[in-house]
């Protein structure tokens, strides 16, 4: 099915300037970008965008470290883009995430308490409904 999924380049993934080489591998794969937009994420969007890890070890330093500069949202269109993008992602920890992926290939353990890997996607069709209404309204 043709399915639309959220993914974030996260902080360190434009401030690193990556942004532009990781938009060129989700058109490459010829996903389509339907909406984009620079979002300085405040704690009430992401307490609800990561509602299921509350409580995690991570979940402080990762809403701090999302806090701590520019996101780009964007809204990709394609057949199986949700799990599609999930696999040019590459698995959450870039040390060991798959040569070939954003996060194999772009990303590595900077040995902080969060993972900064560069990117999110949605991981499921009720999740990418549940953030595309978060992120785009
Ligand atoms: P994301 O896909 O945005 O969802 C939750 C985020 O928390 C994840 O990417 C990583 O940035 C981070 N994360 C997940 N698991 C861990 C972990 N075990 N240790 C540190 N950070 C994590």
């Amino acid at each position: 099915p043709v399915e639309e999924t959220l993914v974030l380049v996260k902080p360190d993934g434009v401030a690193r300037n990556l942004t532009g080489e990781i938009l060129r591998r989700i058109e490459a794969k010829g996903y389509q970008l339907v909406d984009i937009r620079l979002v300085e994420a405040d704690l009430e969007l992401l307490s609800q965008h990561y509602a299921e890890h509350q409580g995690k070890p991570f979940y402080e330093p990762l809403i701090e470290f999302m806090q701590s500069g520019p996101i780009v949202a964007i809204r990709v269109a394609g057949e199986r883009v949700i799990e599609g993008f999930r696999s040019l992602a590459g698995t959450t920890d870039p040390t060991t995430a798959a040569p070939g992926t954003i996060r194999g290939d772009l990303g590595r353990d900077w040995g902080l308490k969060v993972q900064q890997n560069l990117v999110h996607g949605s991981d499921s069709p009720e999740s990418a409904a549940r953030e595309l209404a978060l992120w785009f309204g």
